[in-house]
């Protein structure tokens, strides 16, 4: 190093570190700008940091890295947590282990438990072979328990004595298994408010917060667009082997106005939806902010392209004024039910899961005033 090699590699590593460090390089070699601030976390997940705001957190990832401590990730939705969760785990001593992330919201209550911890055959009708849990298998690794404030109560006491005494035993059994496994956690509920009805444990949440990173919505770190912007047009331009598009003044313009209520995931998703167009005017009027004050890209654009007037005929019609009134309707029932997901679902009479997945597609986005309503309820 001393001689002037700008990197290097301790061997045993995988081929997205070599990646990085070699796209490092040819960076600077370059003269490229944004080296430094777009890293590969592996394949095809990036990381980029340009604003003083995400360099402040790239920095305090690597601090938090060293330490073997749990780390609560907090932020809306599209903002970053998942990637955030898996930079940490690179920059560990963890980095040539696993890295496992489990979805609580996304596992039926009553599976959660054995996806977790495992079960011996014989713990319940079905078990006919014993299975270890996710904790077992990432043992030495790094393990990210994402949208946690999903997590029955019960299940999280259990998580407690994890995070207490890294050990815990597998359903149907009495032996105690010892685990080492660096836990990181994701949240995109109201703390206090779940903290008050006591859907998050507050035992669990302050050792979860021993260290608490959250991540800026897009809208505050406007800076970022241009940058971003470029990013997902390359990475997506490789990926759907199409040239990529301009991004001329005025649609880095119109990206600089929108608010972008979806955060990073819209951006991406503005982009892919660009590609697909090919039209620039399109998709910037997707950027348009709509009559309800929602300002976002509500619909999908590749959908609404092939509306009637533009001779998609009867059917993408009919799925434009279907996808419409769903959203409407998903929009009123969480804004009755002051953003409980769960609570909408019921309403709604569609899974949790699946309302999740709407919410997502729509880019329904929570106005600042039921923001506002929910955090003082
Ligand atoms: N710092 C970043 N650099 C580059 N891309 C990012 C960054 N943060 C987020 N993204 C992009 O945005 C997408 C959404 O990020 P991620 O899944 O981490 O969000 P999240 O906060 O976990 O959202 P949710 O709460 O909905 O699960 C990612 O797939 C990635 O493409
Ligand atoms: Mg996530």
């Amino acid at each position: 190093m001393r001689l002037g090699a700008i990197d290097y590699l301790t061997k045993p590593f995988q081929k997205a570190e070599l990646d990085a460090v070699i796209g490092q390089c040819v960076g600077t070699a370059k003269g490229e700008s944004y080296a430094g601030e777009i890293e590969e976390l592996c394949d095809d997940v990036f990381f980029v940091a340009a604003s003083p705001a995400m360099k402040k957190i790239r920095s305090q990832a690597a601090l938090v890295a060293n330490v073997d401590i749990p780390v609560l990730l907090l932020g809306e939705s599209g903002t970053g947590k998942e990637v955030l969760a898996r930079l940490i785990h690179k920059l560990s001593p963890r980095a040539h282990r696993t890295f496992l992330k489990v979805n609580c919201a996304a596992v039926p209550a009553d599976l959660l438990e054995s996806e977790l911890f495992g079960y011996e055959a014989g713990a319940f009708t079905g078990a006919t072979h014993p299975k270890p849990g996710k904790f077992e298998l990432c043992n030495k690794g790094t393990i990210l328990l994402d949208e946690i404030g999903e997590m029955p109560p019960l299940l999280q006491a259990k998580l407690l004595h994890v995070l207490q005494d890294q050990q815990f035993s597998r359903l149907g059994s009495r032996t105690l298994v010892k685990v080492d496994v660096r836990i990181l956690a994701a949240t995109n509920i109201n703390i206090p408010e779940a903290l008050a009805n006591k859907r998050l444990r507050e035992d669990l949440y302050y050792r979860l917060n021993a260290f608490t990173m959250s991540l800026p919505p897009l809208r505050d770190r406007k800076e970022e667009i241009p940058i971003l912007l470029k990013h997902f047009m390359s990475r997506m331009s490789e990926s759907y082997a199409r040239p990529p598009l301009p991004l001329s003044a005025p649609l880095m313009e119109a990206c600089l106005r929108h608010s972008w209520p979806g955060n990073l995931r819209e951006l991406s998703n503005f982009i892919k939806r660009y590609l697909v167009l090919g039209d620039e005017t399109l998709a910037a009027s997707e950027l348009q902010p709509r009559p309800d004050g929602g300002g976002g890209m509500h619909t999908d654009a590749v959908d609404r392209s092939a509306g009637a007037d533009s001779g998609g005929g009867l059917k993408s019609l009919s799925r434009n004024a279907k996808d419409e009134a769903e959203a409407e309707a998903i929009s009123r029932a969480l804004e009755e039910t002051n953003w409980n997901r769960k609570q909408a679902a019921a309403l709604l009479q569609i899974s949790y899961k699946a309302l999740l997945y709407k919410i997502r597609q729509y880019g329904i986005a929570q106005s600042r005033s039921t923001r506002r309503l929910s955090a003082g309820a």
